[in-house]
């Protein structure tokens, strides 16, 4: 894709397409207003005729329309004035590119970028303008035996700018999200794959192909041997029931001196979660195909700051497997020893998250991590707290519970903190071993961080359960991408690359 900016008129834009907007009770927005006076009032009578709508989410694409020189007008509905912020800048984007998706537009110009949008700069709106018509245009057709819907050939995206001096930034927006785009790309990919084709071993083969694409990172495999060799046996209890063998997944992005302690990505790989021996109930269990969303949010993030170049150590860690029940999988009661030393009881196979991750956490303190975050679609707990709006946010730290949920607000993918504490942990007790691996239905979320923080002592670390934000069900099942760019925002912020 090519981006550019540009400071002259709408009016006076040739080319493909242009995006502009119309807010409540018909006020035009600027560029909307340039080409009604070129058009001599043309847009105002659309207006009174009740063809445009300026309901947020809503979008007309006109083409030939009087004071515009480009073939297609897109309008879109932007609400209320007062109202206009990032998310319904986003929701206004969204909706337009609805309405050019699946065309042969090989060209737009967005007009938005003109507005006043509330607590926000030309950087982001860049930035969401690129991540917005990219993700928007985003589908998953390769595992059907003809395409449904024809790609669209859009090469150039162009944003207006309200002035010269915004170019720099705008044009470090656009980079920043074309990264982003391919990143969330990749994390969808991977998470909408099938669990058969979307393996351990090709979670494994993914992270060496972005090796080989990215100078800056470097990929090793642990196999199962390996594991054992390494003490690894609450990981392994969890790969038992299948024949698919588990990968310990590590990437390593180089873009600072070798004495630069590294941020550490864990991302939670489990394939497909069948609950084990604890088995789940059967409808609605073939989503349980995106339980390895959070190895690929950590993945894709991988190759999004490789791609920028970005100045910093990162590493990612990814314990993968399947979660099968079978004559040699883990039972309901058995006791495995972690990494760490620490004793586990099983009491239920299907929080198998927590006992990949605490062996992942356990190997990376290797790297000594300035900041260890793990990213795991953890709990159905999660979803019943926060709905699928925000991922949780739980750390041993409240300074970096912060930076993490304000790189949420910024990336537009937000997260909200919830507690840890003694209250939470007591709920882990066990007769048997050093603690169980569930802690009652109350508080699940926090139970299980509670869980992983045992874990993680001595460390800045924090958690994020991804459980309700990382896909949506329904008719438009599919993977969202997300926490990628909260997690993009968080590194480009690191390595000062933010204007
Ligand atoms: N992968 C699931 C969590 C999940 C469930 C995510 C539904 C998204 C939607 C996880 O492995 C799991 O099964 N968790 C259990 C934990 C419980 C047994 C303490 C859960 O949430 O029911
Ligand atoms: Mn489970
Ligand atoms: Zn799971």
């Amino acid at each position: 894709m090519d981006y550019f900016t540009t400071t002259s008129a709408a009016s006076r834009r040739t080319g493909g397409c242009i995006i502009v907007g119309i807010y409540e009770s018909g006020t035009l927005s600027t560029a909307a207003a340039d080409i009604d006076a070129a058009g001599g009032g043309s847009i105002r009578r659309l207006v009174r005729r009740g063809d445009l709508s300026w309901e947020l989410g809503e979008s007309r694409m006109l083409c030939s329309v009087e004071g515009s020189r480009a073939d297609r007008v897109i309008f879109a509905g932007l609400g209320k004035r007062e109202k206009f912020g990032v998310p319904e800048f986003r929701q206004a984007m969204q909706a337009s590119v609805r309405a050019f998706k699946g065309s042969k537009l090989k060209d737009i110009v967005n007009y938005l970028t003109l507005e006043d949008v509330k607590g926000t700069s030309a950087y982001y709106l860049a930035r969401y303008t690129v991540e917005s018509i990219g993700s928007g245009l985003y589908d998953f057709e390769e595992m059907k035996s003809i395409r449904k819907n024809p790609k669209t050939p859009l090469k150039k995206i162009g944003m207006a700018l309200k002035k010269r001096g915004d170019q720099a930034s705008a044009e470090k927006g656009a980079a920043h999200a074309d990264a982003i785009v391919v990143a969330v790309s990749l994390a969808k990919d991977l998470g909408n794959l099938p669990p058969n084709i979307c393996t351990p071993s090709y979670l494994a083969k993914m992270a060496e192909r972005l090796a080989r694409q990215h100078n800056s990172i470097q990929t090793r495999v642990i196999n199962e041997a390996g594991m054992k060799r390494l003490n690894m046996h609450s990981l392994l209890s969890v790969a038992h029931g299948s024949m698919e063998p588990a990968k310990l997944i590590v990437m390593q992005h180089k873009g600072a001196s070798a004495g630069d302690k590294p941020v550490v990505l864990v991302g939670k790989g489990i394939t497909f979660d069948s609950g084990g021996i604890s088995l789940k109930p059967g409808p609605g269990m073939d989503e349980m195909k995106y339980d390895m969303c959070g190895a690929a949010s950590v993945i894709a993030t991988m190759a999004a700051i490789a791609k920028l170049e970005l100045p910093i150590n990162v590493t990612a860690v990814v314990p993968s497997c399947e979660n099968l029940p079978s004559g040699t999988a883990t039972r309901p009661g058995d006791i495995v020893t972690s990494m760490s030393g620490q004793t586990i009881e099983i009491l239920n196979t299907d929080a198998e998250g927590r006992l990949v991750l605490c062996d992942a956490m356990t190997f990376a303190r290797k790297f000594k991590p300035a900041v260890m975050i793990d990213v795991a679609t953890l709990t159905g707990a999660c979803v019943i707290a926060l709905g699928h709006h925000l991922s949780a946010i739980m750390s041993n730290s409240e300074e970096l519970a912060k930076s993490i949920a304000a790189a949420g607000i910024a990336a537009d993918d937000r997260g909200w903190q919830m507690p840890l504490g003694e209250e939470y942990d007591r709920q882990l007790r066990s007769n048997f071993a050093d603690f169980a691996n569930v802690g009652g239905r109350e508080g699940g979320a926090i139970t299980a961080a509670a869980f992983l923080a045992k874990f993680a002592e001595g460390l800045n670390w924090a958690h994020l359960d991804i459980a309700g934000t990382a896909w949506v069900s329904g008719s438009e099942k599919g993977a969202t991408g997300r926490p990628v760019p909260m997690l993009t925002e968080f590194l480009l912020q690191r390595a000062g690359a933010l204007p």
